[in-house]
Parts: structure tokens; C-alpha cells; sequence
């Protein structure tokens, strides 16, 4: 909303995640196509992450697919957004295959045209996969749960250049129990976690080198975090703005009943929502 309208931001291709703490008059963005990892202790603000990304993939009119296996209990406050849910891991094995099957499509289609597609070829498909470590089984659901581990290791190898982008959020940055394609998710963002060594589970040592310091993040501070992006190879230390049941309930799809408005009228925010309880800024960030 407010900081779309900025001339420095191309409307749609970003993210923003928040506000620069040092700065709160500087947003925090991340490329619309980059997939990335949210990891968090409980109560660290995961959920408002995935409630930022997906008020704007709302408002920039693009599909959200849900994987929540902790029986959809934050999946299902989005469900008059989302395209596809799954709530256990039958439901999760056939929206990560159909997932597939359509980067499988618009691969097919595009192959020798486009090396990547942007809004204007193919609608863009924001999958998210809260409590990821909830996909992880033993026992009599380890078949499932490695069919679903390949899938997404699949998704995220083939479909950010076909205009699809992965988010996944997680308590355990370990990745033999939550993310065994850790290393396919380029960008991290660490929210408050336990220890010096989670956090170089979660973002490597290079980022703890570089300044990242999620373990010092006090309980106080939901929603504040470590932005890694190892492409830039750049740490940014951000808040990331709470986001209400309300407002969250309040989403409506572009073209939808609502047609991109919120039931109070105005429209749904393409950026965080400004009812953060910290950090809250009046004057509009602007984009370094
Ligand atoms: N950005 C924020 N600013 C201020 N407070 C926040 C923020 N994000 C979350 N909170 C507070 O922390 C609580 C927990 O947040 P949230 O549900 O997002 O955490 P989570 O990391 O997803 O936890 P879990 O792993 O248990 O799902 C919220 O109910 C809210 O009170
Ligand atoms: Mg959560």
C-alpha cells in the first residue's frame, strides 16, 4: 500500500518483510522468486512473517498454496485466500505432486522462450509450508514423509525461474529433523533462537560472522530478526510488523468478492500492516 506506491519499488517484485531496526525508515525486502526459510523458536513471530507475504501475494493477485501440518490450526485462517490447503500428509503429498505438475507445465510451455517468467506469462504461486519438521516421520508415515521431502526438494529446484516461490517456516533449524533441502532455500530469515549453535544450524557460520545474533534477540521482541540472504551475502538485522486475526481475516483475493479489498473497504495491504505493536513508524520506508 503505502510503500508499493514508491517509485524506488516495483510494485509486485518484492517482498518487504519489515523495517530496518537501526532504521525504521528503511524497508526490508526480498525478491518476490527468492525462496526462503523462516526459522524461529515458538512465539518468535513465524506467523506474522507468513501473514506479511501473504497479505502482499494477495494483493499483487497471485495463487497461495498452504501446507500446515499441525492440522491446518494457521492454514485455515487464510482459507478464503488460498488455492490449495493441506492439512496432513495425504492431503500434502497430492498439493506438493500437483505442485510439481505444474512447474512440469509451465516448463513445457516456456522451455527454449523464457529462461524465467515473470506476472505477465504465468500467475505467480506462492507455496508456504508452516511447522516444516512436521513433515518429517518415522515409522509407519516415513514413506509419505519422503515422498514429500522429494517434492519439495523438486519445487524448489526447478520453479523459481517459472514465477513460483517457496516459503518455508520452522521452530528446528536442524536438517536432518526439519529441513533436509535446507540448502536449497537461499535466503534465511532467524527470528529469536536458542543458542549460538542454532543459529549457525539455521544460517550457517558465515552469517553468525557477519553479525547475525538471533539467540540475543530477547523474548520481548516477537517479530524481530536476522535477514540472510546468501546471494548478496548480506545480514540485516529488521522488525517485522504483527498483523492481526482481524486483518488476516479480512483478506479477500483481487477479482474476489472483495475484489482485492478488505471487508472494512480499504484496501488490503500490500505491505505489513501498520497495527504493529513495535517498532511502528508513521513516515512511509523507503527502499535501500
Ligand atoms: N511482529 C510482531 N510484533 C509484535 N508481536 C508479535 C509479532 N509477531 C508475533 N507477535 C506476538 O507473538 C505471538 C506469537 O507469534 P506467532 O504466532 O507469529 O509466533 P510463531 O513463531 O509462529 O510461533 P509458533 O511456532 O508457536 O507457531 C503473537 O500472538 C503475538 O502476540
Ligand atoms: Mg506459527
Amino acid at each position: 500500500m503505502i510503500w508499493s506506491r514508491r517509485k524506488n519499488i516495483e510494485p509486485g517484485s518484492r517482498y518487504v518483510l519489515g523495517t530496518e531496526i537501526a532504521n525504521p525508515r528503511v524497508s526490508v525486502s526480498v525478491p518476490r522468486t527468492a525462496h526462503l526459510a523462516v526459522i524461529g523458536e515458538s512465539n518468535s513471530g513465524k506467523g506474522s512473517v507468513l501473514a506479511n507475504l501473504i497479505s502482499q501475494e494477495v494483493a499483487s493477485g497471485g495463487e497461495i498454496w498452504f501446507v500446515d501440518l499441525k492440522a491446518g490450526m494457521e492454514a485455515e485462517n487464510y482459507a478464503q485466500v488460498l488455492d490449495r490447503k493441506a492439512y496432513n500428509l495425504d492431503e500434502a503429498v497430492a498439493l506438493l505432486s500437483d505442485f510439481n505438475v505444474g512447474v512440469d507445465i509451465r516448463a513445457e510451455q516456456w522451455r527454449g522462450k523464457r529462461r524465467s517468467l515473470d506476472d505477465s506469462q504465468a500467475t505467480h504461486r506462492l507455496l508456504v509450508i508452516d511447522e516444516a519438521a512436521d513433515m518429517i516421520r518415522s515409522g509407519a508415515s516415513k514413506k509419505q514423509s519422503d515422498i514429500c521431502v522429494e517434492l519439495v526438494r523438486s519445487a524448489l529446484s526447478r520453479s523459481r525461474a517459472l514465477n513460483c516461490t517457496v516459503v518455508v517456516a520452522t521452530q528446528n533449524p536442524r536438517v536432518s529433523t526439519s529441513l533436509p533441502y535446507r540448502s536449497l532455500l537461499l535466503t534465511t530469515l532467524a527470528l529469536r533462537l536458542n543458542s549460538k549453535s542454532e543459529a549457525v544450524m539455521a544460517m550457517g557460520e558465515d552469517a553468525v560472522r557477519r553479525g547475525a545474533r538471533p539467540w540475543q534477540i530477547p523474548f520481548s521482541r516477537p517479530g524481530d530478526g536476522y535477514l540472510w540472504d546468501t546471494e548478496t551475502n548480506q545480514i540485516k538485522y529488521l522488525h517485522v510488523p504483527f498483523v492481526t486475526d482481524e486483518e488476516i481475516h479480512a483478506l479477500r483475493r483481487v477479482g474476489g468478492d472483495g475484489d482485492g479489498r478488505s471487508d472494512s473497504g480499504s484496501p488490503v495491504p500490500a505491505t505489513p500492516s501498520v497495527s504493529e505493536k513495535q517498532g511502528a513508524t508513521t513516515t512511509p520506508p523507503v527502499e535501500m
